[in-house]
């Protein structure tokens, strides 16, 4: 296997060299966790106070970091940077899909958030307070989250892409009083109609007071008298001067819903001290970010990637972060490109579905433009093939740029396994090693270390400072999800394998959670969505790989009696998905069948669909099943999918 050794140029300006300072830092984490915390908490961030201790580890799993310090993630990012030259630096470059641009420097960025903080703080918003976001990729999303983390307002970004209903979920789980949202979006040319969404959401949500509208299509919407501002008004005479709340470390910064096992989303809690303490070190060590760095992730803001390295991350190390609007192959599959060429990006960072996407587009697009102010580029969301990172590397990269693939979740906040690019020979395909003061192992069903070469789950032995607190309302579950399977370790849902050489290549999800394009779909959710349908008796859905998306939704449907099963109803299902969570979760295809595969007290075997629509047959033990002609029929039909391809 070919190993990329750095190059000795990019080696001799790295943030962490191979020998004294990346070795030091492996044994200071090792041998004093906490010091090596704190030491770096106290040169990287600002407190307004100090902790009395490092990490309290009294009510495992409930960790507390920083503990009885008091910080402010908004001051971090914001007013420390303006006290110095940094003030008149781009903060955000911008790009709108349709070609209007905008730049906010960390001076006007600091202004603008202000000012909308005081817009909430004049309608009675207080630290404590739940405000939903959603929002298109415009600056004022970040300004909303920057000012909601100012007042300590505990904010929830929800995903353009989702539907109402979905919203609505978010907005009752969290008891938000607060949404933020605008007039339209623009995707593909079209206008996503966000306020519509919001409207019919709020149907149900009698707890919510405000609604906040950024004025950006200029669509036509209707504005419920007494609940609805534009954000403009709102902003008309406000003062740009709002001092940042003096937090509690172990204050909520923000509540992300990510899918589970079930069909409830789980709301993951992150709170503000060591989040950004991590978040920031990632932005060194992985990014290796330079004063003069223009720096691009492309993911959106309604991920965890987005909050934590489009927002977050890139303004705490103050560099400069690029934001575009859009989708990557509007109005030409060279879209991204034209945006590295003109900003001049140094540092990208986006999903292997992205770069596959890319490849079948062809090299003439990136062709087009010039790349050659790229010098390191990252992955992240999904293993990465390794002829997808090849690709990468040398159409992209122009074969002078490492490639950091990194490992983390939406409950991890920050990256966990990465190449430190001027250190790690890297071998494509693999995460490496964990970072500095992070445990991860891959380990065997007792949680013993499994041998170089060996396959088991990955999972984290100490706590680290930006890992989620809880579940939002539900301890029970963040108990029973992350900390039973293993006694004493943090459970990731992942499998991976550790090579003779001590790499680790992260595998999949070990649960009923699907990856696909580098989101993270519950089978659960999507089954229960499915049998709301009135046509729909019964459903299960598994995860098929494909080139593209890595993995694709297949929905295994029992209609109701009276329900023919055709095409028009296979759209209509697929419809439906999209219309209740989101268009991202429609499936690629509906499979119709009198019966589905039960052990005998009822369970549907989805480990034996996933077996048949992988490799169209059946392997693995069948004894529980109950009615075994099932398995034939739906066999055969896979067999006439093949034929049909
Ligand atoms: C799951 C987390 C972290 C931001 C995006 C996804 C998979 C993530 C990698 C990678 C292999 C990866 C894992 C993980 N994953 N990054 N570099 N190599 N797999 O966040 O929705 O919380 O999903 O994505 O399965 O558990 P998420």
């Amino acid at each position: 296997m070919d190993l990329y050794q750095p190059s000795k140029e990019f080696a001799e300006r790295a943030n962490l060299r191979a020998g004294a300072d990346y070795e030091a830092l492996i044994s200071d984490a090792r041998s004093d966790p906490e010091g090596f915390w704190e030491q770096i908490a106290e040169s990287e961030l600002h407190w307004f106070r100090k902790w009395d201790s490092v990490l309290d580890d009294s009510e495992h799993p409930f960790y507390k970091w920083f503990v009885g310090a008091r910080t402010n993630m908004s001051f971090n990012c914001l007013d420390r940077h303006c006290q110095t030259e940094r003030r008149d630096r781009p903060a955000i470059l911008w790009e709108g899909e349709r070609g209007d641009r905008r730049e906010l420097t960390y001076q006007q960025l600091l202004e603008a958030v202000q000012r909308f903080s005081n817009v909430l703080k004049a309608r009675g918003y207080r630290a404590g307070d739940r405000a939903i976001l959603y929002m298109p990729m415009v600056p004022e999303l970040p300004v909303a989250m920057l000012a909601c983390a100012r007042l300590g307002i505990i904010h929830s970004v929800v995903f353009a892409g989702f539907s109402s209903e979905a919203l609505k979920t978010r907005i009752l789980d969290l008891d938000a009083s607060l949404v933020v949202t605008a007039d339209g979006g623009w995707r593909r040319g079209k206008v996503v109609p966000l306020k519509q969404a919001v409207d019919e959401a709020l149907d149900d949500c009698p707890g919510v007071r405000d609604v906040i509208v950024y004025r950006r299509t200029r669509s036509e919407i209707t504005m419920q008298q007494g609940r609805d501002s534009w954000w403009d008004d709102l902003e008309a005479g406000v003062p740009a001067d709002c001092p940042a709340e003096e937090l509690d470390s172990e204050h909520p910064l923000y509540v992300l819903y990510t899918s589970g096992t079930t069909g409830k989303p789980k709301g993951i809690v992150h709170t503000t001290g060591g989040y950004q303490l991590q978040v920031s070190m990632a932005m060194r060590w992985v990014f290796d970010i330079k004063d003069e760095d223009i720096y691009w992730c492309a993911a959106d803001i309604g991920w965890v990637t987005g909050h934590s390295y489009i927002v977050y991350g890139p303004l705490l190390v103050g560099t400069t972060t690029v934001i575009y609007e859009g989708a990557p192959d509007y109005p030409g599959p060279d879209r991204f490109w034209s945006l590295v060429d003109r900003y001049k990006v140094n540092v990208f960072y986006t999903s292997p579905t992205a770069i596959r996407a890319f490849i079948r587009f062809g090299d003439e697009y990136p062709g087009r433009h010039d790349l050659s102010s790229l010098r390191l580029l990252g992955s992240v969301g999904e293993p990465i093939n390794p002829s997808a990172w090849e690709w990468y590397h040398s159409v992209i990269g122009g074969g002078r740029c490492p490639i950091v693939d990194t490992w983390w979740q939406t409950e991890t906040g920050s990256i966990m396994i990465s190449p430190v690019p001027g250190v790690t020979a890297l071998k494509p395909g693999s995460g490496t090693f964990p970072l500095p003061g992070i445990s991860a192992d891959v380990v065997d069903g007792e949680g013993r270390p499994v041998k170089p070469g060996g396959e088991g789950y990955l999972v984290v032995r100490k706590p680290w400072p930006s890992m989620f607190r809880t579940l939002w309302g539900d301890p029970e579950r963040f108990i029973e999800t992350y900390w039973s399977q293993m006694p004493g370790l943090y459970f990731v849902g992942d499998a991976a394998r550790k090579d003779e050489d001590g790499y680790i290549w992260v595998l999949g999800r070990v649960d009923d959670v699907m990856n696909v394009s580098g989101h993270r779909l519950s089978t659960a959710e999507l089954e229960s969505t499915l049998v709301r349908h009135t046509a729909v008796a019964e459903a299960a859905v598994v995860g098929m790989p494909d080139e593209l998306t890595g993995q694709a939704v297949i929905a295994f449907v029992t209609p109701i009696r009276g329900n023919d099963p055709t095409d028009e109803l296979a759209a209509e299902l697929r419809d439906w998905v999209a219309q209740q969570i989101g268009k991202f979760c429609r499936p690629k295809q509906i499979r119709f069948s009198d019966a589905l595969p039960k052990t005998r007290s009822g369970k549907i075997m989805r480990r034996l669909l996933r077996e048949i629509v992988t490799t169209s047959r059946v392997t693995g033990d069948i004894t529980t099943l109950e009615d075994l002609s099932v398995i034939n029929r739906l066999a055969a039909q896979q067999d006439e999918e093949r034929d049909g391809d």
